[in-house]
């Protein structure tokens, strides 16, 4: 990866799927997940959400591992190496360029986990100070929504904890693969869903919880009626935007992978660990989100007002509160640095830029796009939503290109590394990326995208 020579590489097994999860495992879980599924009416589209993640997000997350892995190159540099002469390249900057706006909005939230991180340090050493002991948990949402008002209308704050997120993740990004992505993953993500356990404790037990379990995962289908094309889009642009894929980072990584590795057997892992943390956040939120009669439906505030009441509700009060906001802030550190590394190995490898210069040159691009989002509300609207369309479109090049561009036999070597692993699968596998992915992603993108537009332009409707 430093250009040249031997290019770097995840150390091992676990190595892998810590980084693979890591990037995976993130906001989009633990924020984006759960007021997403509150908006859109709960257990029907959790239903749809997981039928999306294993029959389109399998296929595209391999597809995205086997062009990576088989041309050890960045999203662009790999298109250009596997078909040279075409036009594929396009998508593979179409997912460049996804990432400069994904990026950017997902580091201003992950700034508002630094924000909640040192506000409880002061909740925590002067309690009478905020008037805690007296609150009932009526007045404790209030007080913790409020502070989520008054801290994302301000000015300053946002942006300097963006910024902090952002160098945060370039000082890693310098550093390498081995030495920043792999280590890092390693510890923090394990301790974090223990963590993420004791909050479902918690939350489930309160009184009047049960109710939340039922709009978890009791299907209504009238909750999508509304809008269903919409909904069945934001869906799935959900299960891209969790699994990381549809931009190119898992082509990124994927050429991080060595050979000895089992593709799908890795995919299936991060596959079943993200969905699982999705759903295990969904837990911690919506039993609290009813017990506390807060509208499921509130949007993008709605964990940051939920759980620091659960945490005021359990012995130790808001120590919990800061321990699981710095976790939740290396979570999403975690998912910055595969975003970023994105950008570094295009630049570096497609236009011979050294990694620091590569790091330096795509903060300041993000940088600026971050700080717009944090100055204005339509801008953040925007960019959070364009996850929903721009990872369908590229995940259907993802799979269209395996699917009918790389040969059969080609994709059998890749998915067997050389023969090492059995596949028995292969048929499944082509017939899902050559016909299911493509034709479903088509589909509810060409249903969906007007309303979507609509949602996100309504002066257009
Ligand atoms: N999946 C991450 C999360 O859930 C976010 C993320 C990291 C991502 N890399 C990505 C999303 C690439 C889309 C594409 O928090």
């Amino acid at each position: 990866m430093q250009g040249g020579g031997d290019r770097d590489s995840f150390s091992s097994k676990f190595g892998v799927l810590a980084a693979l999860a890591g990037s995976a495992i993130g906001l989009g879980n633990i924020w984006r997940f759960p007021y997403v599924v509150g908006q859109n009416g709960g257990g029907a589209f959790l239903l749809i959400y997981v039928i999306f993640i294993a029959a389109i997000g399998i296929p595209v997350m391999m597809s995205e591992f086997m062009i990576g892995r088989s041309a050890q190159l960045n999203p662009v540099g790999a298109f250009k190496k596997i078909a040279p002469g075409t036009k594929w390249h396009l998508a593979g900057m179409l997912g460049v360029v996804s990432v400069f706006i994904i990026f950017a909005f997902y580091t201003v939230v992950a700034g508002w986990t630094l924000e909640y991180v040192i506000q409880s340090v002061k909740w925590i050493l002067f309690p009478d100070k905020f008037g805690f002991a007296s609150m009932d948990n009526v007045a404790l949402t209030q007080f913790f929504s409020n502070h989520y008002e008054s801290f994302t209308s301000g000015t300053w704050r946002p942006i300097i904890w963006f910024l902090v997120m952002m160098f945060l993740t370039g000082y890693i990004v310098i550093s390498g693969v081995k030495n920043g992505i792999e280590k890092f993953a390693k510890i923090l993500m394990p301790i974090f869903l223990v963590l993420l356990l004791i909050l479902v404790l918690r939350s489930v037990s309160l009184e009047g919880g049960r109710e939340g379990l039922v709009f978890l995962f009791k299907p209504d289908f009238n909750t999508i009626k509304e809008a269903p094309f919409r909904i069945i889009l934001e869906a799935l642009g959900q299960a891209f935007f969790s699994l990381s894929i549809g931009m190119g980072t898992l082509i990124t990584y994927g050429s991080y992978i060595k050979r000895k590795e089992n593709l799908a057997g890795t995919a299936v892992s991060v596959v079943v660990a993200d969905t699982s943390v999705a759903i295990i956040a969904g837990l911690a939120i919506f039993p609290a989100v009813f017990a506390f009669g807060i509208d499921p439906g509130e949007g993008p505030e709605l964990v940051y007002k939920t759980l620091p009441v659960i945490f005021q509700n359990m012995a130790g009060g808001l120590i919990w509160a800061f321990m699981f906001f710095l976790l939740l802030c290396f979570a999403a550190i975690t998912s910055t640095i595969s975003m970023l590394e994105v950008i570094v190995a295009y630049f570096s490898e497609q236009l011979n830029m050294s990694r620091k210069r590569a790091t330096m040159l795509s903060m300041i691009s993000v940088g600026v796009l971050g700080i717009i989002c944090t100055a204005s509300d339509e801008v953040f609207g925007l960019f959070n939503a364009s996850p929903d369309l721009m990872l369908p479109l590229g995940g259907f090049f993802i799979v269209v290109f395996i699917g009918w561009f790389f040969s059969g036999e080609k994709s059998r070597q890749e998915l067997s590394s050389d023969g090492a692993f059995k596949i028995r699968y292969h048929r499944l596998f082509m017939f899902l990326v050559k016909f299911v992915a493509p034709l479903a992603i088509a589909f509810l993108f060409a249903l969906g995208v007007y309303s979507k537009v609509i949602s996100i332009f309504p002066s257009l409707g």
